[in-house]
This record gives structure tokens, C-alpha cells and sequence, in this order.
């Protein structure tokens, strides 16, 4: 993410009063980024639902914002005993300006922090665009029976990424290339 974009958008932690935010948020979301973001064509009522449930307490929900402090992204991280899972979802106007890339940065750094042993998520395949970041990253990522469905394992949050991993990244590898055994 370029530096102009890093001093418009800032992260933080959203608790409670932000739920009415993330509604009108998830709202922005097209019928293919809710398929993309929770693996179904879920009906608005289903994405409500989701929000009206999160646990800001138990859970990690992040934002950002740009600089009139609209909401423009969203990261959600619940725990697991194994292992916690990242939800993600940009704002589509505001897509390509690197939040999403922001967003998993500072979850990975909040999970590690928080003693988290493993941040994964799950992704279709054909989700390109979250590919694309998380093989930046250096994230591990393996896909299962082939094609329809990907998760991608973000290596161990104490370790972060290993350098193997960023130079097959940098290299330009795809979800197929990098297919790996979860660590
Ligand atoms: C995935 C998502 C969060 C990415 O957000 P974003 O803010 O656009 O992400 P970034 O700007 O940090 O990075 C996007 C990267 O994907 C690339 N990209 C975008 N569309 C792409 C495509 N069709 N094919 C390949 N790469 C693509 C961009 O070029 C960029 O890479 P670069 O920085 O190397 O140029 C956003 O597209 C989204 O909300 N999608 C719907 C929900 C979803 O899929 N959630 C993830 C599953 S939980």
C-alpha cells in the first residue's frame, strides 16, 4: 500500500456501537462478495443475523476508516482452540487502495498478540483478489480436492511468514503453486 493511502485509511478495533456501522457496511457488499465472504449466496436477513450475533468481547473485530471516518472495511477474527479464522470484507468503491492488505497485516499482528496458535481462512478458489494478498503475504495456502474451495493457512502467527514463502510469493506463485500440508 502506497504511503498516501496508509495516512487515509486507519485501523482500529471496533466495539459494540459500531454493530449499526458494520450493517450498513456488509449492505455495500454485492451478491458475489457476500458468496465470496461467507462461501453462500446468503439473503440479506442471513448477513443481518451475522452482524446482530458478533461478540465484540469474545471476538476481534477491526475497521477502516478513511479520513470522514466512514467505514470502509472490515476484518472479523474469531478464536478457535487450534486455530482462529479471518473474515474480510472492502468496501467496493474503495477496493484496490490496499485496505484489504492493511486489514490482514493488523489482524495477523492482533492474533499473535492475543496468543492466537494459527489465523486461517477460508476462500473459494476463485477469490483472486484475497489470493493474490495473502501469497504477497506469504501465507501458506492449500486447496482442497483441487478447485472449489481454498484455505489459506497463514503460517504460524508467533513465526509470521517464513522466507521461503516470500520468495515464492515474489516469484508470482498462484494458490496452486503453493500448495502446501498446513504447518
Ligand atoms: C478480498 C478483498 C477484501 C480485497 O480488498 P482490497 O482492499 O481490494 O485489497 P487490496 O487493495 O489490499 O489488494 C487487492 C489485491 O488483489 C489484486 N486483485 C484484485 N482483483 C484481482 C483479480 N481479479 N485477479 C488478481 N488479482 C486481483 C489487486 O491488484 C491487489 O493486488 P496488488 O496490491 O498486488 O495490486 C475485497 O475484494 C472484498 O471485500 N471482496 C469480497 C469479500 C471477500 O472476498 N472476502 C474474503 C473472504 S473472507
Amino acid at each position: 500500500m502506497s504511503r498516501s493511502s496508509e495516512e487515509t485509511f486507519g485501523v482500529r478495533r471496533l466495539s459494540e456501537e459500531w454493530r449499526d456501522a458494520l450493517q450498513v457496511h456488509f449492505a455495500t457488499l454485492s451478491e458475489e462478495d457476500r458468496y465470496l465472504r461467507f462461501g453462500s449466496h446468503c439473503r440479506s436477513e442471513v448477513m443481518h443475523a451475522y452482524v446482530a450475533h458478533i461478540d465484540f468481547e469474545r471476538s476481534i473485530v477491526l475497521g477502516c476508516f478513511d479520513t470522514d471516518a466512514v467505514l470502509r472495511g472490515i476484518a472479523h477474527l474469531n478464536p478457535g482452540p487450534l486455530e482462529w479464522e479471518l473474515g474480510l470484507s472492502v468496501d467496493p468503491v474503495c477496493r484496490g487502495q490496499g485496505l484489504g492488505t492493511r486489514l490482514i497485516r493488523r489482524a495477523l499482528k492482533d492474533a499473535r498478540l492475543a496468543g492466537a496458535p494459527r489465523l486461517m481462512m477460508h476462500c473459494l478458489a476463485e477469490n483472486h483478489a484475497l489470493l493474490r494478498i495473502v501469497t504477497s503475504l506469504g501465507a501458506q495456502v492449500v486447496i482442497r480436492d483441487g478447485s472449489a474451495e481454498g484455505i489459506i493457512l497463514c503460517a504460524s502467527s508467533r513465526k509470521e511468514f517464513s522466507k521461503d514463502a516470500r520468495q515464492r510469493a515474489s516469484r508470482g506463485a498462484t494458490a496452486e503453486a503453493v500448495k502446501k500440508t498446513a504447518p
